[in-house]
């Protein structure tokens, strides 16, 4: 183990279920594709038949541990109806990371709503945290016994923003006042979920991923200015009102934005700045939350793996400076194990440290992934 961290550091990777298991047709994003309203996802990298040797790739590229999400519409096809064999399949899927030695990390809610949930108008419905709520406390009561980190909502303003004011994503609307209600309706059902995992597990230790970005200024004063009320609108301000209802601080980290003169960075193929000092920055504001802190995402699209290697030590050097300034991060999870669908871009964008050929469905572990596997292994950065 790396001699910057401490053994128990978890280092691994991320996924999510629609991006990667393939089949899943009863949710937001596929009626959505057959609205012609997003792209087709399909059987994308088909990972929910072949998670056992994706786990094996996991376990040779030295990761200790691994995050992934529970599709909601698989769990519960109809409301108050849930489905078993499913949950057995998520078991077995826990159960082939414990066995293989890797700590799961568990998303309950990432992007997508079962087709019922939306249409009665998903978390904006009077009994939409309630109803998320009871999901989440379903799925701890039955999985408890092989997961102890459990992530409530994914990148709540970016899911907002999307669909509410950029009309990208389901529910494909532009109004600010319906992305400020559901900012607040997220924030309603993380509280009653948190609250309805403890009642069922008390050692469950529960938190979110939040994006946050790195804001920064020239030295005009209007520029300063919006950078403060950006860090608080953006980067703050949910994870204040959540305060007490998160045991540890998830943040994914993509994005540097200046206002102002701009400066020159290397671009991802998703056209963002990489700016590794900004993870640095981003940990920093995080301190005052004083609790242990997972970076749950960063990554980059690189179809080639031109940028990958130099990006991941970038910002690991980031981490561990944080570190040494006092920020108690406890771990790293890239984003992400494998290529995916990509939302709006479909499969267009590359993130995996494993190459997808999808017409054949093989795996090819690109060369950056084990360039972090020895900075796991050896401390090398
Ligand atoms: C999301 C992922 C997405 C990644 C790259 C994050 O915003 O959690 O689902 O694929 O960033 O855009």
């Amino acid at each position: 183990m790396s001699k910057h961290f401490p053994e128990n550091f978890l280092w691994g990777s991320a996924t999510a279920s629609y991006q990667v298991e393939g089949g899943i047709e009863n949710n937001d994003w596929a009626q959505g594709a057959r609205e012609g309203q997003v792209p087709v996802c399909g059987l994308s990298s088909d990972h929910y038949h072949r998670f056992e040797s994706d786990f094996d790739i996991v376990q040779s590229l030295g990761h200790n541990s691994h995050r992934f999400s529970i599709e909601w519409a698989r769990i519960e096809p109809e409301e108050g109806k849930f489905d078993e064999k499913e949950i057995e399949h998520y078991l077995k899927v826990l159960q082939a990371l414990n066995v293989r030695n890797i700590t799961p990390v568990v998303t309950l809610w990432h992007f997508t709503l079962p087709l019922w949930f939306y249409e009665k108008g998903g978390f904006m419905h009077k009994d939409g945290a309630r109803v998320f709520a009871r999901y989440c406390a379903y799925v701890v009561e039955k999985l408890g016994n092989e997961a102890n980190m459990w992530v409530t909502i994914n990148e709540p303003l970016i899911w907002a923003s999307q669909g509410f004011l950029k009309r990208n994503w389901p529910p494909y609307r532009r109004n600010f006042f319906s992305f400020l209600s559901a900012t607040s309706a997220l924030i309603r059902a993380h509280k009653l979920a948190y609250t309805a995992i403890k009642s069922v597990s008390a050692t469950a230790l529960v938190g979110i991923a939040k994006h946050n970005m790195y804001f920064y200024a020239d030295s005009f004063a209007w520029n300063r200015f919006a950078v403060k009320c950006m860090v608080w609108f953006w980067n703050i301000r949910f994870l204040d009102a959540i305060d007490q209802f998160q045991d540890f601080v998830g943040l994914n980290f993509y994005i540097t934005k200046k206002f102002g003169k701009k400066d020159t960075f290397i671009q991802t193929e998703m056209g963002w700045d990489i700016n590794p000092a900004g993870l640095y920055q981003c940990l920093l504001e995080l301190k005052k939350y004083k609790k242990p802190i997972y970076i749950l995402e960063n990554g980059l699209a690189d179809q080639y793996d031109v940028h990958r290697a130099v990006y991941v030590r970038g910002h690991i050097e980031s981490v561990k400076r944080a570190m040494k300034e006092g920020v108690d991060v406890r771990g790293y999870f890239h984003w992400s194990l494998l290529d995916n669908f990509e939302w709006s871009f479909g499969f267009s964008r590359r993130f995996g440290l494993v190459e997808i050929d999808y017409q054949t469905l093989e795996r090819t572990v690109r060369p950056s992934a084990h360039v972090y596997k020895e900075i796991i292994e050896k401390g090398i950065l």
